[in-house]
């Protein structure tokens, strides 16, 4: 099979930036409570790439997304920000206060604009936002891996304007992601959470391109219930996967054990097959984990990417287990994903992985396509 280019056009190979406008499309979309942010994880990954645009003496201009709501601010991702770097706020993002603040940047500056999805031209990816969002800049950097399955004007409609690069953590997940479409054997792919539809393809490719692939969290009940097992009052998917191949392949792993919950609320650990019609799957148990280390053991490489229980209502063991167990194997581990990056950071295992992507759906679209809208709006500009 052809493979992708192993590398993109980055910032850093960039060395005249100086005095130069820079209008960066950064990675902002972090979880936050009460008006604080709950975890840095992006914002850690965003930090090579500002610090090399003020070593460098350009202007630098951040813009991003957060949530989902055109009211949803990003001062807060601001004030969690600006105590790693210096930076200065803007609470808009066209009107005039922005246009005089970012003209009025000095070489080695950072400015912070709101919300990009506060304009309904960033959904829409609208041209005409896309161009104002490119008056009086010189280059355009995105360092959005996490979004950039996304087609929305931030991400590529401005490459069309201007000459235009990926940032450091962007060309780092690029690569790690290349690697993983071509794994060392013997190989294990994990894959977790829900909505099966969205990655049937994924499983099917990726059961020819790995030795195994485990499926676990909610799409594991997808499998068992085309399988004729009773999956009770669990999460599946609107896919019925009955007679499909992969239902069959002896290359895929499934869990083999869940903890349920029955109508008197009590928890049992049980076999797939012994799941009752009143019971609800809330994760995997401890012979699942079990299972995978022997196959952990000897993988040289490992690609993981979300929970293998209900994470976000407090069922973390399975994927914590899954955390240990990956961190003591001796393959090569890229991990993405929400939940999956927040049980290892928990543990303090970071560390222990290959590479920990900023990604979650973006990351499952580029294994999947090799590519995302993104990064096809600057290379195939260029
Ligand atoms: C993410 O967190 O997955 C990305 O930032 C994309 O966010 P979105 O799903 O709201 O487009």
């Amino acid at each position: 099979m052809d493979r992708e280019p192993t590398t993109l056009p980055s910032i850093a190979d960039v060395r005249n930036v100086a005095g130069k406008y820079v209008l960066v499309r950064a990675s902002l979309n972090v979880p936050v409570k009460d008006g604080v942010v709950q975890n840095i994880f992006r914002l850690k990954r965003l930090l090579p790439t500002i610090e090399y645009l003020r070593a460098h003496g350009a202007r630098t201009i951040l813009i991003g997304h957060i949530g989902r709501k055109p009211e949803e601010s990003l001062a807060p991702v601001y004030r969690a920000l600006a105590q790693m770097t210096d930076l200065t706020w803007c609470p808009e993002l066209l009107g005039e206060t922005a246009q005089r603040m970012r003209h009025e940047l000095s070489d080695g500056e950072v400015l912070m604009l709101e919300n990009v999805r506060s304009h309904p031209g960033e959904e829409a990816n609208d041209p005409t936002f896309a161009a104002a969002l490119a008056s009086s800049i010189d280059i355009y950097v995105n360092d959005a891996f996490d979004a950039a399955h996304r087609t929305q004007a931030s991400l590529v409609g401005i490459p069309a304007h201007v000459p235009s690069y990926f940032g450091i953590n962007f060309v780092r997940e690029y690569e790690a992601l290349v690697g993983a479409q071509y794994p060392q054997s013997p190989s294990l792919f994990i894959l977790g959470g829900a909505k099966f539809e969205t990655k049937l393809p994924l499983v099917a490719a990726y059961l020819e391109r790995y030795d195994h692939v485990f499926v676990g969290g909610a799409l594991a009940h997808d499998i068992w219930k085309a399988q004729g097992y009773e999956v009770g009052t669990s999460l599946t998917s609107d896919i019925d996967l009955s007679g499909h191949p992969l239902v069959e392949d002896a290359r895929l792993l499934l869990p083999t054990d869940v903890v349920v919950v029955g109508t008197d609320g009590a928890e049992r650990t049980i076999t797939p097959d012994e799941v009752l019609p009143t019971d609800r799957i809330l994760d995997a148990g401890p012979a699942t984990i079990g299972m995978l280390a022997t196959h952990a053991h000897n993988a040289r490489t490992i690609l993981w990417n979300g929970p293998l229980g209900n994470y976000e209502f407090g069922h973390v063991a399975g994927t914590e287990g899954c955390a240990e167990m990956v961190a003591a194997s001796d393959a090569f581990s890229i991990v993405g994903g929400g939940d999956t990056i927040a049980s290892i950071e928990s543990l303090c295992l970071s560390d222990r992985f290959g590479f920990l992507s900023t990604a979650g759906g973006a990351m499952l679209s580029f294994l999947e396509h090799g590519t995302l809208p993104a990064i096809d709006a600057i290379i195939q500009k260029g």
